[in-house]
C-alpha cells in the first residue's frame, strides 16, 4: 500500500489491513545502489526486520489461572464432538510474499535462488510434504509484466504514474519470475498462488494467468481475484465500490478468460479476500450469489485479515499512535486467535457445503509493518501457533503469514540487507518457528482434526488443543502464555485417557527465556539462530522429552514453562519426533563472502533425521562450481539443496539439481 494514498485517506483510517510501506522496501536489493557490496552487516539506519526493540513481559493475571489441570481425553475421535474436518495438514500455514520483495526472499531469478529461502522450505516440506506460497499482495494490482529488464534482473520497478495511485511504483517482472517459480517447485515442493491485476477491470490484463499455467503448471494452485476489494474505494482504486460491483468484476473476468484459449484452466480463481476491516463483511459478498454463481470457476474462498495496525505510527496519519507495550498483552492470551477466527465461522461452513477450501490468504500480527518489540518475539510466535491452530479447528484450510522485506517487523524470514545475500546471513522471525510447530502437529495423513479443549477452567492464558490423526488420538498441544521467572505460573497438566494412556509419551517445547525475547528461540533444542546468523537450517541436537505416563490411573503429566508451548506426542514412532535437521554434521564454512564452501561427511547423510532416500555415494563436498549429477538421485530435502548448489558472490547459484 502506498503513501500517497494513506495521506488522501486521512482521518477515515482507522481499521487493520495488509499494506506494504511502500517506497521505503527495497524493491529489490540487486537494484537499490548499496555500496557495501558483499558485505552483511547491519546497515547504519536499522531496517525494521532487525529492529532491537524488547518490550516487557505483560503483568501476570489476577487471580492467575490454576497451576495444575487435567485434561481429560477420548482415544476415539468418534467420542469427540466439534471436531475440525481432516485439513490438508501440516502445509497449514504458508507464506504470502509482496511482490515487490520476491527478489528479497526467492532471489534475483530462476538461476539465482537463496538458498536459505529453499532451506526453510525443505524444514517445511520434510513435516508437511508441502509448502503454499502466495506471490502478491497490494503490489499485485499494477504489476506488469515486461520482454525483458536489465542485467539479468527479473524484478523491476517503475512509476505508475499514468495512474489514478500517482505514487505507486508498479512491479515490473519478465516471465522468469514463473520460471523461479517452477523452478523453487522441481526442488522442494512449493504449490503457488498467483494474482490477477484488479487496478483495470476493463482491460484485463491477464498475463499472469497465462504464463502462471503454462509455466508453473501442476505447481499453480490457483489465481486471486482481488485483493482487499473492500478498499478499492477507499484507496482510490473505484470511485465507487460495492460488494455487487465486486461480483460483476469477477463475473467480466471470467468472461474474459473463457475467450483467452491461453487460459487452458479457467476454475482456479480465489476470492473474495475482503479484509473484513473495511467496510465489507464476507457476508455481504456471499450476499451477492458469488459462491452460487463462481463456484465452478473457483479453487477456493478467501479472507485476508490483520488484528491491528501500525499505521499511524509508520504513515503519521494523524490517528492516535498505538504503543507497542501497551498492545502487547493482546497478543498474548487466547482471546486473540478466538476473537479473529470468530467473523469467519460462518464463512468457512458456506466453504465447507460449497466443497471448497477456506483460506485467509493473507495475515499477520499487525497491518503497516507489524509493531516492533511484538511482531518478531517468542509472544509472536506462540500467537500463532494458537492463531494457526484456531483456523484449523474453524476449518479454514490454510493461512498465509505475510512477508513485506526488511522495512516491516512481521517476516518470518529476511534476508540480509545487502544485494550479495551470503546464505548463513539470513535472519529467522519467531513465526517461522510457528510454521514449523503447526506443520509438525498437523502432519502428512490428511486425516488431522483439531479440537480447541478450553481445558483449564477456560483460563484463556493456558490453552490447549487435541489432534486426532486416522481417528486416533495423536497429539496435544499445551501453550502458556503468561511469563513468570519465579516458576509459580508454570503448569502441570495432567493428560487423562480412560480409554488406556500409552506407558509413555514424548513432548518438543517451543522454548525461549520470555515471551519479549527474539533469541534463543528452541524448537526441541534446535534453533536457526540470531539475526543475521540463520541459513535456514536447525543447528544443536535435537531434544525430545520423554514422560513416563502412569498406566494404571491412565494418566501422563506434561510440565509446561510460563511461557512455553508443549507438542505432546501420543505415539512415540511418530515421524515428526525424529526431524529435526542437520547439525554439526553439516557445517557450512564460509570462508570468505565471494568463496564459500560447503562441506560435510557423507556417512552422516545416510544416517541423519529425516533424510533417508539419500544415495550414498557422491555426495563428499561441493565446491564452487561444483554440480553433481549424482544429485539428480537425491530425494527433496535441505541438503539435498545445499549439496546441489554452489555459491558464487556470496549468492546460490542452485542448477540442474533433482529430478
Ligand atoms: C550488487 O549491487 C551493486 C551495486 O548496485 C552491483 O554493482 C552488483 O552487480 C550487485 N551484485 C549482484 C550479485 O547483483
Ligand atoms: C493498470 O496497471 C498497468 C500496469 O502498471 C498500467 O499500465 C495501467 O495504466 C493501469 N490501468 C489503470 C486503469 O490504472
Ligand atoms: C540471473 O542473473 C545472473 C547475474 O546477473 C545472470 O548471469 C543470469 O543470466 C541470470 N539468469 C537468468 C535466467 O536470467
Ligand atoms: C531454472 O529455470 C531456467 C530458465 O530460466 C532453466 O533453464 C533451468 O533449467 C531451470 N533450472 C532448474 C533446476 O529447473
Ligand atoms: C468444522 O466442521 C465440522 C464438520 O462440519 C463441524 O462439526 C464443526 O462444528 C466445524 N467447526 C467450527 C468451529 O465451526
Ligand atoms: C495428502 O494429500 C496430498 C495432496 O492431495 C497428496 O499428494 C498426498 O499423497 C496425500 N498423503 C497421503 C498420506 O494420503
Ligand atoms: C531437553 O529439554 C528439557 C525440557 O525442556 C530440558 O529440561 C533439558 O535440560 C533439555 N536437555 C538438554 C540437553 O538441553
Amino acid at each position: 500500500m502506498l503513501i500517497a494514498a494513506l495521506a488522501l485517506l486521512g482521518s477515515a483510517f482507522t481499521t487493520a489491513r495488509a499494506v506494504t510501506v511502500y517506497g521505503q522496501i527495497p524493491l529489490a536489493q540487486t537494484i537499490g545502489a548499496n555500496p557495501s557490496a558483499g558485505s552483511a552487516v547491519p546497515p547504519t539506519k536499522t531496517l525494521a526486520a532487525y529492529d532491537k526493540t524488547v518490550l516487557n513481559p505483560p503483568a501476570l493475571p489476577s487471580p492467575p489461572p490454576a497451576a495444575a489441570y487435567t485434561l481429560s481425553l477420548q482415544k476415539d475421535a468418534g467420542a469427540v464432538n466439534g471436531l475440525s474436518i481432516p485439513h490438508v495438514g501440516g502445509s497449514f500455514w504458508g507464506f504470502s510474499v509482496e511482490m515487490s520483495v520476491i527478489s528479497q526472499v526467492l532471489g534475483k531469478n530462476s538461476s539465482l535462488i537463496q538458498v536459505p529461502f529453499l532451506n526453510l522450505m525443505a524444514n517445511l516440506q520434510e513435516r508437511a510434504g508441502s509448502v503454499v506460497i502466495r506471490l502478491g499482495g497490494n503490489t499485485q494490482e499494477f504489476a506488469a509484466m515486461v520482454p525483458s529488464l536489465p542485467n539479468g534482473h527479473t524484478f523491476a520497478k517503475a512509476d505508475s504514474g499514468s495512474t489514478q495511485t500517482t505514487k505507486t511504483p508498479a512491479v515490473l517482472y519478465t516471465v522468469d519470475m514463473f520460471y523461479m517459480a517452477a523452478n523453487i517447485s522441481s526442488m522442494v515442493n512449493v504449490g503457488w498462488f498467483f494474482g490477477i491485476p484488479f487496478n483495470d477491470s476493463t482491460n484485463w490484463r491477464l498475463t499472469i494467468a497465462e504464463q502462471a499455467q503454462a509455466i508453473v503448471g501442476g505447481h499453480l494452485l490457483g489465481l486471486q481475484a482481488g485483493n482487499e476489494p473492500d478498499f478499492y474505494q477507499q484507496f482510490g482504486r473505484r470511485v465507487t465500490y460495492s460488494p455487487q460491483m465486486y461480483t460483476d468484476e469477477v463475473q467480466s473476468l471470467i468472461n474474459t478468460m473463457n475467450q483467452n484459449p491461453l487460459i487452458l484452466n479457467k476454475n482456479m480463481l480465489i476470492g473474495p479476500s475482503v479484509a473484513t476491516s473495511g467496510t465489507w463483511t464476507p457476508e455481504q459478498v456471499w450476499d451477492t450469489g458469488f459462491i452460487d454463481r463462481f463456484k465452478d470457476n473457483l479453487y477456493a474462498l478467501s479472507v485476508e485479515h490483520y488484528p491491528n495496525n501500525n499505521c499511524a505510527a509508520q504513515f503519521n496519519t494523524g490517528q492516535p499512535i498505538e504503543v507497542p507495550q501497551d498492545v502487547f498483552p493482546s497478543y498474548l492470551t487466547h482471546t486473540a486467535a478466538v476473537n479473529l477466527v470468530q467473523p469467519y465461522i460462518h464463512s468457512t461452513d458456506l466453504a465447507q457445503a460449497a466443497g471448497k477450501p477456506f483460506i485467509m490468504f493473507e495475515t499477520n500480527t499487525a497491518s503497516c509493518g507489524g509493531f516492533p518489540g511484538i511482531s518478531d518475539t517468542y509472544g509472536a510466535a506462540l500467537w500463532a501457533i494458537d492463531y494457526g491452530f484456531q483456523m484449523a479447528y474453524a476449518n479454514f484450510t490454510h493461512g498465509l503469514l505475510h512477508i513485506g522485506g526488511q522495512n516491516v517487523y512481521y517476516n518470518p524470514f529476511t534476508s540480509p540487507p545487502t544485494n550479495q545475500s551470503s546464505y548463513n546471513e539470513w535472519t529467522a522471525g519467531a513465526i517461522y518457528y510457528s510454521t514449523i510447530v503447526v506443520a509438525e502437529a498437523l502432519g502428512k495423513t490428511n486425516t488431522s482434526r483439531i479440537i480447541d479443549l478450553w481445558g483449564n477452567a477456560g483460563s484463556v492464558y493456558t490453552p490447549s488443543y487435541a489432534i486426532y490423526e486416522n481417528n486416533v488420538l495423536s497429539k496435544v498441544a499445551l501453550f502458556n502464555f503468561m511469563d513468570d521467572k519465579s516458576g509459580a505460573s508454570n503448569s502441570q497438566v495432567t493428560i487423562t485417557v480412560p480409554a488406556g494412556a500409552p506407558s509413555t509419551v514424548k513432548v518438543k517445547y517451543l522454548s525461549a527465556d520470555t515471551v519479549s525475547t527474539k533469541e534463543n528461540i528452541m524448537w526441541a533444542g534446535q534453533t536457526l539462530g540470531n539475526q543475521y546468523t540463520v541459513d535456514g537450517r536447525f543447528r544443536g541436537s535435537l531434544n525430545v522429552t520423554t514422560i513416563n505416563c502412569d498406566t494404571t490411573a491412565n494418566t501422563c503429566v506434561v510440565p509446561v514453562n510460563a511461557p512455553g508451548f508443549a507438542l505432546v506426542f501420543f505415539d512415540t514412532n511418530a515421524e515428526p519426533l525424529s526431524i529435526g535437521q542437520a547439525t554439526e554434521t553439516f557445517a557450512t564454512t564460509a570462508r570468505t563472502k565471494f568463496h564459500n564452501t560447503v562441506t560435510f561427511d557423507p556417512a552422516a547423510l545416510s544416517t541423519s533425521n529425516g533424510h533417508s532416500g539419500m544415495s550414498k555415494d557422491g555426495f563428499g563436498s561441493t565446491s564452487v562450481g561444483s554440480i553433481s549429477k549424482a544429485t539428480r538421485r537425491m530425494t527433496v530435502s535441505g541438503v539435498g539443496v545445499m549439496l546441489g548448489s554452489a555459491i558464487l558472490g556470496g549468492v546460490w547459484i542452485v542448477r540442474g539439481l533433482l529430478r
